[in-house]
């Protein structure tokens, strides 16, 4: 069942190689093309993976391109590109570098693709998610970027091996932003529907808070070259498979925040409803004082990087 015309995956790095395998591989779109600045690379990568298709049995067409002009008609646009975080690195100074790399993406995506629901995945992703709606001019429901879907996806890896329990039974969310003032929500989180506040030692439950909101750094530090992105495909794959499938889906992501949570011009991680429109509502949930406390911390640490973006040249103009 193929549920797009057009897929565009820009960067050809470890994310957008995957995930252009994973999302290939689940036959989302009729056709898929890999964007990168680096020649030989997208398009190196884009018929490796096409040349799987007939063992897999796919029918997406998969190519590659260094050309902007590829994102022409895409109905759907995945923003992988820019520097990944190396040991040490702070997401926050990836700043300055991305925007200008997705300055470039955002206004061609204007121009080639302006009817796209557009996926960002690039760091620091609450800032740049921003950006690129920002640049590119498109309803900010069309724009939204991955945050809580994958932190979720660790802490609730975590909670299933102190539990011993299979997990894909692990619900919950993490929500603010994508960063080290994410907040994991113990209060949202059950063992299909048995509440995890019980079943796990409140020591326990804060060391797994702790490991999850440092997760993206446990990956880069264990590689010591890059960043994680087994994970991170499987999340954006998700999110993709919500709009190409229009399911309609509840997962946290970082979504256009003006009036939910008393929060005003920010993207920052919610609950949203997902589907073929991009993010089609927010899900205002009640949280305990101490997780709004750290909500509200994780907004004003996004609302900073912010600050720094909207005074850097890049903003200019
Ligand atoms: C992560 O958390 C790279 O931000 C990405 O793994």
């Amino acid at each position: 069942m193929t549920g797009l015309g057009k897929i565009a995956v820009l960067g050809a790095g470890n994310i957008g190689g995957t995930l252009a395998q994973r999302l290939a591989e689940a036959d989302f779109a009729e056709e898929l093309v890999l964007i990168d600045i680096v020649d030989g690379l997208p398009q190196g990568k884009g018929l490796d993976i096409a040349e799987s298709a007939p063992i897999l049995g796919f029918s997406t067409r998969v190519s590659g391109s260094v050309q902007l002009d590829a994102l022409e008609g895409a109905d759907l646009v995945v923003e992988t590109a820019g520097l990944a975080r190396k040991p040490g690195m702070s997401r926050s100074d990836l700043l300055s570098k991305n925007a200008e790399i997705l300055r470039g993406h955002a206004e061609a995506v204007a121009r080639r693709a302006p009817q796209a629901v557009c996926l960002v995945v690039t760091n620091p992703v609450d800032v740049m998610t921003y950006w690129f709606r920002h640049v590119s001019g498109l309803p900010s429901a069309r724009v939204f970027g991955e945050s809580g879907s994958l932190d979720t996806a660790r802490f609730r890896t975590f909670v299933a091996q102190a539990l011993g329990v299979a997990p894909r039974d692990v619900v919950g969310f993490v929500l603010g932003t994508h960063g080290d003032t994410m907040v994991p929500i113990p209060s949202l989180t059950s063992v299909n529907g048995v509440p995890l506040t019980g079943l796990l030692p409140e020591p326990e439950l804060q060391a797994i808070t702790e490991r999850t909101r440092h997760g993206g750094a446990e990956i880069v530090n264990l590689l010591k070259a890059g960043s994680a992105y087994y994970a991170p495909t499987a999340s954006q794959a998700e999110l993709v498979r919500a709009v190409a499938r229009n399911e309609h889906r509840l997962l946290p992501v970082t979504a256009a925040l003006d009036g939910p949570y008393g929060l005003h011009d920010l993207y920052l991680g919610v609950p949203a409803q997902i589907g073929a429109g991009g993010v089609e509502r927010i899900f205002e949930v009640t949280l305990r004082p101490e997780e709004r406390r750290a909500f509200d911390a994780s907004a004003a640490a996004v609302r900073a990087d912010l600050d720094i973006l909207k005074a850097l040249p890049a903003a200019a103009g």
